[in-house]
C-alpha cells in the first residue's frame, strides 16, 4: 500500500504529463505493426527503446528497482511484469501485453494494450475484449467527488459478469515524476469506497483480467507474475488525470 500523500498537479504539470504519455501512446502503435508470429519479445524490447532514444526520451522500467529491460511483455498466462527475452517467440494464437513508460522532461506516461497475434481461440479474443471495456468503464466513474471505489466496482461488475476474474495483487497508482506513488487504484471494490477524487490528480487505471483464478504466482526470476492455473490475463492500461468536469486520457496518440 502505497501511503504517501495523494498530489494535486499543476496545469504546468499535466502539460507535461500530456507530453509522455502522448509519447507513450505512440510508442504502442510503433510496436504494433512488429508484433507478428516469428517476433522476439527482445526484439520487441530493442525497438521500443531505439525509437524512445530517438525520440529524447527515457524508458522508466530499464533499471527501475533493478528490472533488466526497457518495456514489459506479458505473454498469455503471464499477468504483468514479463521480462523481454531473446527466446521467447511469439506464435499464432498468443496474446501480449505490451506495457511501456517513457520519461519525458521528468514525467512518466504509462500505458499498455494486449495484442492478438494471428489468429485467436474464441476464449482469448473475448477476454482481451472484455478486458479493454474494463479499462472504458473504470475511466468513465473518473470525475471530481467520485471514489477510488467506484472505478473498482464498475471493472470487477462487468469482468465476473462475463464470468472472468479480477487479479488483486497488483493494482493502478499516481503517477507524475514518481512512477509508482499514492493512491492505489484497485481494479476491484465497492461503490461509495475509497477516497474522494478531486481534479489535478494523475493515476493509472491498468485492470488485469483473468480466464480462470484471479490469484498470482511470481517466477523465480521475481518480476514475472503468472496466473496460478496457468489461464491467460489480458491487460489495457491508461494514465488519467481528474479535471474539472471528469476526466482526461493522457496516454493518447
Ligand atoms: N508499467 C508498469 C506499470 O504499469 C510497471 C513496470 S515496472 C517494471 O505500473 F519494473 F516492471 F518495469
Ligand atoms: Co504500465
Ligand atoms: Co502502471
Amino acid at each position: 500500500m502505497k501511503t504517501e500523500p495523494i498530489v494535486i498537479l499543476s496545469q504546468r504539470e499535466i502539460e507535461k504529463m500530456r507530453r509522455a504519455g502522448n509519447l507513450a501512446a505512440k510508442l504502442l502503435k510503433h510496436l504494433e505493426p512488429l508484433v507478428k508470429p516469428g517476433v522476439s519479445t527482445l526484439e520487441l524490447n530493442d525497438e521500443a527503446e531505439r525509437w524512445t532514444q530517438a525520440q529524447g526520451a527515457k524508458s522508466a522500467p530499464l533499471g527501475y528497482k533493478g528490472f533488466p529491460r526497457s518495456i514489459c511483455t506479458s505473454v498469455n498466462e503471464v499477468i504483468c511484469h514479463g521480462i523481454p527475452n531473446g527466446k521467447q517467440i511469439l506464435k499464432d494464437g498468443d496474446i501480449i501485453n505490451i506495457d511501456v513508460t517513457p520519461i519525458v522532461d521528468g514525467y512518466h506516461g504509462d500505458t499498455s494494450k494486449t495484442f492478438i497475434v494471428g489468429n485467436p481461440s474464441l476464449t482469448a479474443k473475448k477476454l482481451v475484449e472484455v478486458t479493454q471495456k474494463c479499462l472504458e468503464l473504470g475511466i468513465a466513474e473518473v470525475k471530481p467527488g467520485a471514489r477510488i471505489g467506484d472505478i473498482g466496482a464498475a471493472i470487477q461488475e462487468y469482468a465476473e459478469a462475463h464470468g472472468f476474474s479480477v487479479v488483486r495483487d497488483f493494482v493502478g497508482h499516481g503517477i507524475s515524476n514518481i512512477f509508482h506513488t499514492a493512491p492505489d487504484i484497485p481494479h476491484y471494490g465497492t461503490r461509495g469506497k475509497g477516497k474522494r477524487l478531486r481534479a489535478g490528480m494523475v493515476f493509472t487505471i491498468e485492470p488485469m483480467i483473468n480466464e480462470g483464478t484471479w490469484e498470482a504466482e511470481m517466477l523465480s526470476d521475481g518480476w514475472t507474475a503468472v496466473t496460478r492455473d496457468r489461464k491467460l490475463s489480458a491487460q489495457f492500461e491508461h494514465t488519467i488525470a481528474v479535471t474539472e468536469d471528469g476526466v482526461e486520457i493522457l496516454t493518447r496518440e
